[in-house]
Protein backbone atom coordinates (compact mmCIF):
# COMPACT_ATOMS: atom_id res chain seq x y z
CA UNK A 1 0.00 0.00 0.00
CA UNK A 2 1.34 3.55 -0.87
CA UNK A 3 0.62 5.60 2.02
CA UNK A 4 3.25 9.09 0.89
CA UNK A 5 3.64 12.16 2.53
CA UNK A 6 3.92 13.90 -0.96
CA UNK A 7 1.58 13.33 -3.97
CA UNK A 8 2.38 11.19 -6.31
CA UNK A 9 5.94 11.49 -7.70
CA UNK A 10 6.91 8.30 -9.14
CA UNK A 11 6.23 7.08 -12.57
CA UNK A 12 5.20 9.09 -15.65
CA UNK A 13 2.31 11.83 -16.76
CA UNK A 14 0.20 10.66 -19.88
CA UNK A 15 -1.31 14.06 -21.19
CA UNK A 16 -3.86 13.89 -24.46
CA UNK A 17 -4.50 16.86 -26.46
CA UNK A 18 -0.50 17.56 -25.42
CA UNK A 19 0.40 19.87 -28.16
CA UNK A 20 -1.30 22.89 -27.67
CA UNK A 21 -3.26 25.08 -24.95
CA UNK A 22 -3.61 23.84 -21.22
CA UNK A 23 -2.44 20.22 -22.24
CA UNK A 24 1.45 21.71 -23.54
CA UNK A 25 1.51 24.01 -20.53
CA UNK A 26 0.47 21.18 -18.29
CA UNK A 27 3.33 19.21 -19.95
CA UNK A 28 5.91 21.93 -19.56
CA UNK A 29 4.61 22.77 -16.17
CA UNK A 30 4.84 19.43 -14.61
CA UNK A 31 8.07 18.17 -16.72
CA UNK A 32 9.91 21.27 -14.91
CA UNK A 33 8.73 19.06 -11.59
CA UNK A 34 11.18 16.32 -12.88
CA UNK A 35 8.33 14.17 -14.02
CA UNK A 36 8.52 12.46 -17.30
CA UNK A 37 6.21 13.30 -19.62
CA UNK A 38 4.22 11.34 -22.43
CA UNK A 39 2.30 13.38 -24.65
CA UNK A 40 -0.95 12.36 -26.76
CA UNK A 41 -2.60 14.28 -29.21
CA UNK A 42 -3.58 13.84 -33.24
CA UNK A 43 -0.94 15.85 -34.65
CA UNK A 44 2.74 14.97 -34.40
CA UNK A 45 4.53 18.09 -35.13
CA UNK A 46 3.02 20.09 -32.22
CA UNK A 47 3.93 17.12 -29.80
CA UNK A 48 7.72 17.05 -31.08
CA UNK A 49 7.70 20.82 -30.48
CA UNK A 50 6.62 20.68 -26.81
CA UNK A 51 8.70 17.44 -25.96
CA UNK A 52 11.42 19.37 -27.80
CA UNK A 53 11.45 22.86 -25.68
CA UNK A 54 10.83 19.85 -22.41
CA UNK A 55 13.99 17.94 -22.88
CA UNK A 56 15.96 21.13 -24.03
CA UNK A 57 15.02 22.31 -20.60
CA UNK A 58 16.62 19.28 -18.83
CA UNK A 59 13.19 17.53 -18.70
CA UNK A 60 11.84 13.89 -20.15
CA UNK A 61 9.49 13.91 -23.11
CA UNK A 62 8.26 11.68 -25.55
CA UNK A 63 5.86 12.08 -27.83
CA UNK A 64 2.86 9.76 -28.83
CA UNK A 65 0.61 10.99 -31.65
CA UNK A 66 -2.79 8.78 -31.22
CA UNK A 67 -6.59 10.13 -31.55
CA UNK A 68 -8.48 9.50 -28.27
CA UNK A 69 -11.40 8.04 -29.90
CA UNK A 70 -9.14 5.33 -31.05
CA UNK A 71 -9.14 3.00 -28.00
CA UNK A 72 -6.20 0.43 -29.45
CA UNK A 73 -4.28 3.35 -30.67
CA UNK A 74 -4.07 5.10 -26.98
CA UNK A 75 -3.94 1.92 -25.26
CA UNK A 76 -1.23 1.62 -27.35
CA UNK A 77 0.66 4.72 -26.43
CA UNK A 78 -0.30 4.87 -22.72
CA UNK A 79 1.61 1.21 -22.86
CA UNK A 80 4.78 2.69 -24.23
CA UNK A 81 4.84 5.64 -22.14
CA UNK A 82 5.02 3.13 -19.59
CA UNK A 83 7.44 1.04 -20.77
CA UNK A 84 9.76 3.95 -21.23
CA UNK A 85 9.34 5.77 -18.28
CA UNK A 86 7.42 3.52 -15.78
CA UNK A 87 4.13 3.23 -14.72
CA UNK A 88 1.59 6.16 -16.14
CA UNK A 89 0.74 7.33 -12.35
CA UNK A 90 -0.80 10.15 -13.45
CA UNK A 91 -3.18 11.15 -16.68
CA UNK A 92 -4.17 14.89 -17.75
CA UNK A 93 -7.07 14.37 -20.04
CA UNK A 94 -7.10 17.49 -21.82
CA UNK A 95 -7.81 17.14 -25.41
CA UNK A 96 -11.63 18.70 -26.30
CA UNK A 97 -13.24 20.04 -29.19
CA UNK A 98 -16.01 23.05 -29.39
CA UNK A 99 -17.82 23.10 -32.91
CA UNK A 100 -20.41 24.82 -30.88
CA UNK A 101 -23.41 26.82 -32.94
CA UNK A 102 -27.23 26.56 -32.49
CA UNK A 103 -29.32 23.23 -33.20
CA UNK A 104 -31.49 24.15 -35.48
CA UNK A 105 -28.18 24.87 -38.13
CA UNK A 106 -25.33 22.17 -36.21
CA UNK A 107 -24.16 19.55 -38.04
CA UNK A 108 -25.05 16.40 -36.20
CA UNK A 109 -21.26 15.03 -37.15
CA UNK A 110 -19.99 18.12 -34.88
CA UNK A 111 -22.01 16.35 -32.27
CA UNK A 112 -20.50 13.17 -32.39
CA UNK A 113 -16.75 14.54 -32.65
CA UNK A 114 -17.83 16.66 -29.33
CA UNK A 115 -19.20 13.45 -27.54
CA UNK A 116 -16.52 10.80 -28.97
CA UNK A 117 -13.29 13.33 -28.17
CA UNK A 118 -14.85 15.11 -25.03
CA UNK A 119 -16.72 12.32 -23.28
CA UNK A 120 -15.75 8.73 -24.80
CA UNK A 121 -12.01 10.11 -25.46
CA UNK A 122 -11.81 10.91 -21.56
CA UNK A 123 -13.63 7.60 -20.79
CA UNK A 124 -10.54 5.66 -23.18
CA UNK A 125 -7.97 8.06 -21.59
CA UNK A 126 -9.22 6.42 -18.01
CA UNK A 127 -9.52 2.84 -19.02
CA UNK A 128 -6.12 2.73 -20.70
CA UNK A 129 -4.08 4.15 -17.40
CA UNK A 130 -6.37 2.44 -14.32
CA UNK A 131 -5.21 -1.18 -14.46
CA UNK A 132 -1.65 0.31 -13.89
CA UNK A 133 -2.40 2.62 -11.28
CA UNK A 134 -4.67 -0.30 -9.97
CA UNK A 135 -1.58 -2.52 -9.80
CA UNK A 136 0.96 0.12 -8.47
CA UNK A 137 -1.76 1.61 -5.65
CA UNK A 138 -1.31 5.00 -6.46
CA UNK A 139 -1.94 7.42 -9.65
CA UNK A 140 -4.32 10.54 -10.01
CA UNK A 141 -6.69 11.38 -13.23
CA UNK A 142 -7.26 14.74 -13.54
CA UNK A 143 -10.18 15.89 -16.09
CA UNK A 144 -10.26 18.86 -17.84
CA UNK A 145 -13.90 20.11 -17.27
CA UNK A 146 -14.83 23.38 -17.85
CA UNK A 147 -17.55 26.33 -16.20
CA UNK A 148 -19.34 25.07 -19.49
CA UNK A 149 -20.23 21.85 -16.99
CA UNK A 150 -21.83 23.82 -14.67
CA UNK A 151 -23.51 26.94 -16.49
CA UNK A 152 -25.20 26.76 -19.57
CA UNK A 153 -24.02 28.95 -22.35
CA UNK A 154 -26.12 29.80 -25.25
CA UNK A 155 -25.38 28.52 -29.02
CA UNK A 156 -23.45 25.63 -26.83
CA UNK A 157 -25.73 22.98 -25.70
CA UNK A 158 -23.96 20.22 -26.80
CA UNK A 159 -20.55 21.25 -25.93
CA UNK A 160 -21.92 22.00 -22.51
CA UNK A 161 -23.21 18.56 -22.08
CA UNK A 162 -20.25 17.10 -22.74
CA UNK A 163 -18.67 18.65 -20.07
CA UNK A 164 -21.20 18.24 -17.63
CA UNK A 165 -20.93 14.55 -18.31
CA UNK A 166 -17.46 14.80 -16.99
CA UNK A 167 -18.55 16.30 -13.79
CA UNK A 168 -20.38 13.45 -13.52
CA UNK A 169 -17.87 10.95 -14.60
CA UNK A 170 -14.97 12.38 -12.29
CA UNK A 171 -17.23 12.43 -8.96
CA UNK A 172 -18.53 8.70 -10.14
CA UNK A 173 -14.45 7.55 -10.33
CA UNK A 174 -13.81 9.23 -7.71
CA UNK A 175 -16.29 7.09 -5.04
CA UNK A 176 -15.46 3.95 -6.81
CA UNK A 177 -11.79 4.97 -6.26
CA UNK A 178 -12.12 5.89 -2.64
CA UNK A 179 -13.85 2.79 -1.73
CA UNK A 180 -10.49 0.72 -3.22
CA UNK A 181 -9.00 3.16 -0.60
CA UNK A 182 -10.81 2.17 2.06
CA UNK A 183 -10.80 -1.21 1.00
CA UNK A 184 -7.38 -2.15 -0.82
CA UNK A 185 -5.55 0.66 0.26
CA UNK A 186 -5.22 2.49 -3.11
CA UNK A 187 -4.46 5.67 -3.42
CA UNK A 188 -5.75 6.95 -6.77
CA UNK A 189 -7.26 11.11 -6.20
CA UNK A 190 -9.43 12.24 -9.46
CA UNK A 191 -9.60 16.04 -9.95
CA UNK A 192 -12.09 18.07 -12.31
CA UNK A 193 -10.27 21.30 -13.04
CA UNK A 194 -12.90 23.05 -14.80
CA UNK A 195 -11.65 26.64 -16.56
CA UNK A 196 -13.73 29.68 -17.50
CA UNK A 197 -12.47 31.44 -20.58
CA UNK A 198 -8.59 30.75 -21.50
CA UNK A 199 -6.46 32.09 -24.52
CA UNK A 200 -6.26 28.49 -26.20
CA UNK A 201 -6.73 28.42 -30.06
CA UNK A 202 -9.83 26.40 -28.82
CA UNK A 203 -12.31 28.87 -30.47
CA UNK A 204 -10.62 28.88 -33.76
CA UNK A 205 -11.71 25.48 -33.98
CA UNK A 206 -15.90 27.07 -34.48
CA UNK A 207 -16.72 26.01 -37.86
CA UNK A 208 -20.08 28.42 -37.45
CA UNK A 209 -19.35 31.60 -38.34
CA UNK A 210 -21.62 33.66 -35.83
CA UNK A 211 -20.50 31.42 -32.93
CA UNK A 212 -17.30 31.55 -33.57
CA UNK A 213 -17.24 36.07 -33.99
CA UNK A 214 -19.29 35.43 -30.30
CA UNK A 215 -17.06 33.99 -28.92
CA UNK A 216 -13.62 35.84 -30.35
CA UNK A 217 -15.29 39.02 -29.50
CA UNK A 218 -16.04 37.70 -25.71
CA UNK A 219 -12.74 36.37 -25.15
CA UNK A 220 -10.90 39.59 -26.58
CA UNK A 221 -13.10 41.88 -24.67
CA UNK A 222 -12.38 39.47 -21.37
CA UNK A 223 -10.08 41.71 -18.65
CA UNK A 224 -7.65 39.25 -17.76
CA UNK A 225 -8.34 36.30 -20.13
CA UNK A 226 -7.15 33.29 -18.49
CA UNK A 227 -3.48 32.01 -19.37
CA UNK A 228 -3.11 28.35 -20.23
CA UNK A 229 -0.19 28.22 -17.74
CA UNK A 230 -2.70 30.06 -15.35
CA UNK A 231 -4.88 26.33 -15.38
CA UNK A 232 -1.57 24.42 -15.83
CA UNK A 233 -0.54 25.69 -12.37
CA UNK A 234 -3.98 24.93 -10.84
CA UNK A 235 -3.17 21.41 -12.40
CA UNK A 236 -0.08 21.00 -10.78
CA UNK A 237 -1.02 22.44 -7.23
CA UNK A 238 -3.75 19.68 -7.46
CA UNK A 239 -1.06 16.92 -8.08
CA UNK A 240 1.56 18.16 -5.53
CA UNK A 241 -0.97 18.17 -3.06
CA UNK A 242 -0.24 15.18 0.04
CA UNK A 243 -1.58 11.89 -0.82
CA UNK A 244 -4.28 12.01 1.78
CA UNK A 245 -5.55 15.39 0.28
CA UNK A 246 -7.64 14.79 -2.39
CA UNK A 247 -8.78 17.84 -5.34
CA UNK A 248 -12.24 16.94 -6.66
CA UNK A 249 -13.27 19.85 -7.93
CA UNK A 250 -11.45 23.08 -9.11
CA UNK A 251 -12.77 26.09 -10.92
CA UNK A 252 -10.79 28.69 -12.07
CA UNK A 253 -11.85 32.10 -14.05
CA UNK A 254 -10.71 35.26 -15.22
CA UNK A 255 -11.45 37.42 -12.13
CA UNK A 256 -13.61 39.72 -14.33
CA UNK A 257 -15.71 36.11 -16.03
CA UNK A 258 -19.43 36.62 -14.78
CA UNK A 259 -20.49 33.26 -15.42
N1 LIG B 1 -9.83 27.52 -24.01
C1 LIG B 1 -10.84 27.64 -23.18
O1 LIG B 1 -11.41 28.73 -23.01
C2 LIG B 1 -11.32 26.44 -22.39
C3 LIG B 1 -12.21 26.67 -21.34
C4 LIG B 1 -12.67 25.60 -20.59
C5 LIG B 1 -12.26 24.32 -20.91
N2 LIG B 1 -11.40 24.11 -21.95
C6 LIG B 1 -11.01 22.73 -22.24
O2 LIG B 1 -9.62 22.64 -22.20
C7 LIG B 1 -9.21 21.51 -22.98
C8 LIG B 1 -8.01 21.93 -23.81
O3 LIG B 1 -8.40 22.93 -24.73
P1 LIG B 1 -7.48 24.17 -25.05
O4 LIG B 1 -8.21 25.39 -24.65
O5 LIG B 1 -6.12 23.92 -24.54
O6 LIG B 1 -7.54 24.17 -26.65
P2 LIG B 1 -6.56 23.56 -27.74
O7 LIG B 1 -5.27 24.29 -27.71
O8 LIG B 1 -7.34 23.54 -29.02
O9 LIG B 1 -6.30 22.09 -27.22
C9 LIG B 1 -7.09 20.97 -27.54
C10 LIG B 1 -6.15 19.82 -27.86
O10 LIG B 1 -6.90 18.63 -28.03
C11 LIG B 1 -6.31 17.89 -29.09
N3 LIG B 1 -7.30 17.02 -29.70
C12 LIG B 1 -8.44 17.37 -30.33
N4 LIG B 1 -9.07 16.28 -30.79
C13 LIG B 1 -8.31 15.21 -30.44
C14 LIG B 1 -8.43 13.82 -30.64
N5 LIG B 1 -9.47 13.30 -31.30
N6 LIG B 1 -7.46 13.01 -30.14
C15 LIG B 1 -6.40 13.53 -29.50
N7 LIG B 1 -6.24 14.84 -29.26
C16 LIG B 1 -7.18 15.68 -29.75
C17 LIG B 1 -5.80 18.96 -30.07
O11 LIG B 1 -4.70 18.51 -30.85
P3 LIG B 1 -4.87 17.81 -32.26
O12 LIG B 1 -5.87 18.61 -33.01
O13 LIG B 1 -3.50 17.77 -32.85
O14 LIG B 1 -5.34 16.45 -31.94
C18 LIG B 1 -5.34 20.06 -29.12
O15 LIG B 1 -3.97 19.92 -28.80
C19 LIG B 1 -10.42 21.09 -23.80
O16 LIG B 1 -10.97 19.92 -23.23
C20 LIG B 1 -11.38 22.26 -23.65
O17 LIG B 1 -12.71 21.86 -23.74
C21 LIG B 1 -10.90 25.15 -22.68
Amino acid sequence: MSNKAEGNQGGCVFITGAGSGIGAAAARTLAAGGRPIALAGRSSEPLKDVAGEIRKAGGHAMELPCDVRDLPALQAAVDDASRKHGTVTALVASAGVMPIGPMHSADPADWKQMLDVNVLGVLHAIHAVLPGMLSCGEGHIIIVGSVAGRHLFPDATVYCATKTALHVISEGLRTELARSARDDGNRIRVSLVAPGAVDTALPATIADVDSRAATEAWYAGLEGILQADDVAEAIRWAIDAPGHVSVNEVMVRPTAMVR
